[in-house]
């Protein structure tokens, strides 16, 4: 999902008073710093005695709100899909998750390593040393894919089932010329190269680095599941490419240890947009 972080963003970010009575109720007298916020709505905020988003406090969780009927993913399937996630990888550790009438949320306890607080490969500190983010960026995802069991798995998202949601989707129907158009782009994925837990979100800014730019976690699991690697491998690169610049992309599938393949590149990339797409219809 395209984000941005508040830090970098040209506008100040109000946070809702819906956002402050959360966090009033799950942190009281707790301070509220922004960091993140979603296209669709959705904000992640830092809970603590804290100067600036990025200054190490290890104790202050991360608290993501996202607005009903949101087309984001939900946060309390996130927070299945980190438990889960939780007992094999490094993903931020649940503390509270829940749902009212005006939102969901998800409580995190901040990801550390050495003592100190790991911070998404999308901060702009990290530009000058775009190469080791890359390489980062490839071991880390490698090392989800090759952790997580996948027949123990209890989420599945192949691209059959991601096709059927589009096609499907109440909330955002497409007329015939579409839906027809949607089938001979996308109704024939091609094989799977590898099946593998997949991030679903595998992007720079869900990429977290250690103090000196190695691999520490992944964040925004929300869509979790098995299916083929190329559909993190696809997104993957090419948030690189967006974020860091082009060159990089070569690296990154280096560094996970596998040649570029064009076909599933591309599929997975247009499978990507077309979701984009209906996400933002919804929105609309
Ligand atoms: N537990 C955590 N530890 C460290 N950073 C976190 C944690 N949770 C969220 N973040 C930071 O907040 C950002 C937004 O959280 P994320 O779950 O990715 O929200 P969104 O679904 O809106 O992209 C992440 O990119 C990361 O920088
Ligand atoms: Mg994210």
């Amino acid at each position: 999902m395209s984000s941005a972080l508040v830090g970098i963003s040209p506008t100040p970010v109000e946070v809702p008073p819906v956002v402050h009575g959360l966090a009033a109720r799950l942190r009281s007298g707790a301070t509220v710093v922004p960091v993140w916020r979603n296209e669709y709505g959705g904000l992640t905020v830092r809970l603590g005695p804290l100067a600036a988003p990025t200054s190490s406090a290890p104790s202050s969780p991360y608290l993501k709100w996202v607005p009903d009927a949101s087309p984001s993913p939900d946060p309390l399937a996130e927070a299945d899909r980190l438990v889960w996630a939780g007992s094999f990888t490094r993903v931020p550790h649940v503390l509270d998750a829940g749902r009212d009438a005006r939102g969901s949320w998800l409580l995190t306890a901040a990801v550390e390593t050495d003592g100190e607080v790991a911070t998404s490969a999308v901060e702009p500190r990290w530009r000058p040393y775009a190469e080791r983010a890359a390489i980062a960026i490839g071991v880390g995802l490698r090392r989800f894919h090759d952790t997580l069991p996948t027949d123990t798995c209890p989420f599945v998202r192949t691209a059959r089932m991601r096709v059927a949601a589009l096609t499907t989707d109440a909330s955002a129907p497409l007329d015939d010329t579409e839906r027809a158009a949607l089938d001979r782009a996308l109704g024939d994925p091609p094989p799977p190269d590898r099946l593998v837990v997949c991030h679903g979100d595998a992007t720079v800014p869900n990429t977290l680095l250690d103090r000196v730019g190695r691999f520490a976690a992944h964040v925004d699991v929300g869509d979790l599941g098995v299916g083929d690697r190329w559909s993190d491998l696809a997104v993957t690169t090419r948030s690189v490419s967006r974020r860091y610049g082009p060159g990089l992309e070569p690296l990154v599938l280096a560094a996970y240890g596998v040649a570029p393949d064009p076909e599933r590149i591309a599929y997975y990339r247009a499978l990507w947009d077309a979701e984009e797409a209906v996400r933002a219809r919804r929105a609309a």
